[in-house]
């Protein structure tokens, strides 16, 4: 099957990237993002490529490459199903807030949805490839949609999970570990494997049945994400112990079968994908009645909540137990460095506990924006938005951000934090002046010396 026309469904943070970098390598593809959401495409398609929705080191200067010559982005979501040859479902799969595994299992509306418009949209036969991460054996509803939705037109399912990771995104197409595919029908792997051999080296393109690759997304995640809570959970007795868990987690990486990455403590993991798929995992473990299995890796989700409410604790009992009236300033808000995205971003929770205690929270982070800020704290309906407002500052200069502040809290590990003028910050902050450290980022003899109070986490 020769691939001319790809189609991709969800213009978010893994379709808006990925598609642009399939566009980018295959000039023979055309290549079309759809979305429902206007402003979103509007977005992708402005000239001013600083305005894209996505932040991701190196996307615009890949957008500016093929937009326009084969990548194109769309709401005609019809059209561009109708003329694909293969078509890619990028659509969000969040938690269920309601019904039947309400806070755990996946929400598989939009991909049905996704599926009943494919089946109404195609007059020609299709591959459709599952991107979006979904829980196991969902192909199998795929299908059954399709199948008897459709016009009696041939669909050949795929699954092809992603493992990008967002401020690296670029990087990480460009230069894949492995990309997966799964699927039953030997014609339609051959099609999507010879997309990716543009590229990607071909002993790298590794080819499974379809259940093995939906599941290995699922579990890829719950692996890296048990790595942070697992130093998280050393970082605690560390801070007990006198042991430096950067240290520690320097002579544990050293041994080839631990390895280095994913060792780095912190404040707890955020992101659309780490909370979400292992909540998933440990439903789905559950519904199959394999209640140790379930228990084992949700015990990761309660150890990276634990660590975010430990970490807001300890600023409130450092600062004389009582943070009413006192301006802490966060810097960084996004759920790690290198990306505007703040989807369970450890600084929300973190900040909503503190503003429970009165504080004044005032936010610098130099890619998200107030109005981000302020829907991820409405959104928790801890409070009343105007209370959000009032408690809650939000200021683009991060001097400014610290001047007067009672204490500094560091939430995102962004590298230009590590550049500013600490005696200047120093001498504009109350005294004492406190530094909480959620990244270990910052250097803590250097800022000792300064004569400000530094706390780390593992420290
Ligand atoms: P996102 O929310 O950024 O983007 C999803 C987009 O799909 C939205 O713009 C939404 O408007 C659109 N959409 C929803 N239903 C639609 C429909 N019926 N028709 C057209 N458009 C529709 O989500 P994302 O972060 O790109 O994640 C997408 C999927 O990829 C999820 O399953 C996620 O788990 C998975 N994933 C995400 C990452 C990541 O780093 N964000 C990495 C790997 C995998
Ligand atoms: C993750 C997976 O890495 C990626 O393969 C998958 O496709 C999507 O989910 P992402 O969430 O974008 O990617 O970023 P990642 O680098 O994995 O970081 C997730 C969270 O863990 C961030 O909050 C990060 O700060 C935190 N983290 C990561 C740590 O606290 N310590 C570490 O050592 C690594």
């Amino acid at each position: 099957m020769n691939i001319s026309k790809i189609c991709c469904i969800g213009a978010g943070y893994v379709g808006g990237p990925t598609m642009s970098v399939i566009a980018q390598k295959c000039p023979g593809i055309t290549v079309t993002i759809v979305d429902i959401n206007e402003q979103r495409i509007a977005a992708w398609n402005n000239a001013d490529l600083s305005k894209l929705p996505v932040y991701e080191p190196g996307l615009a200067e890949v957008v500016a490459e093929a937009r326009g010559r084969n990548l194109f982005f769309s709401t005609d979501v019809d059209t561009a199903i109708a003329e694909a040859d293969m078509v890619f479902i990028s659509v969000n799969t969040p938690t269920k807030t309601y019904g039947k595994g309400k806070g755990m299992a996946a929400d598989l509306k939009y991909i049905e949805l996704c599926a009943r418009q494919i089946a109404a949209a195609s007059t020609s036969d299709k591959i459709i490839v599952e991107k979006s991460t979904l829980p196991v054996r969902t192909a199998e509803a795929l299908q059954s949609i399709l199948h008897n939705t459709g016009n009696g037109v041939n669909f050949h399912i795929l699954s092809n999970p992603e493992f990008l990771a967002e401020g690296t995104a670029i990087q990480d197409l460009h230069h894949p570990d492995r990309v997966l595919i799964g699927g039953e029908n030997g014609e339609a792997v051959q099609a999507l494997v010879d997309v990716y051999a543009s590229w990607v080296p071909r002993e790298r393109i590794l080819t499974t049945n379809l259940w093995s690759s939906e599941l290995s997304k699922l579990t890829a995640n719950a692996f890296l994400a048990q790595r942070v809570s697992s130093i998280n959970a050393i970082s605690e007795l560390c801070e007990r112990t006198g042991a430096n868990v950067d240290e520690v987690a320097r002579a544990i990486g050293t041994d080839s079968r631990i390895g280095p990455k994913f060792l780095k403590a912190s404040v707890g993991f955020g992101g659309s994908c780490f909370q979400k798929d292992i909540l998933n995992l440990v439903y789905i473990a559950r519904t199959y009645g394999l209640h140790e299995v379930a228990d084992y890796w949700e015990q990761v989700i309660i150890m990276n909540d634990h660590q975010k409410r430990r970490f807001a604790d300890n600023i409130v009992q450092t600062m004389y137990n009582t943070v009413s009236g006192k301006k802490i300033t966060f810097l960084g808000w996004a759920f790690k460095k290198d990306t505007n995205d703040t989807r369970e971003s450890a600084a929300i929770h973190v900040a909503d506990a503190l503003l429970s205690e009165e504080a004044n929270v005032v936010v610098y982070d130099p890619k998200v924006t107030a109005q981000q800020v302020y829907a991820d704290l409405d959104y928790l309906c801890s409070r009343s938005p105007e209370e959000n407002r009032r408690l809650v500052t939000v200021v683009n200069d991060p001097y400014d951000a610290m001047e007067s502040a009672h204490a500094v809290a560091v939430l995102t590990e962004w590298d230009e934090f590590k550049t500013y003028n600490w005696h200047r910050i120093k001498d504009s902050m109350m005294k004492p002046a406190f530094i909480f450290d959620g990244r270990k980022l910052l250097p803590d003899n250097k800022l000792g010396q300064i004569g400000f109070q530094y706390y780390a986490i593992g420290e």
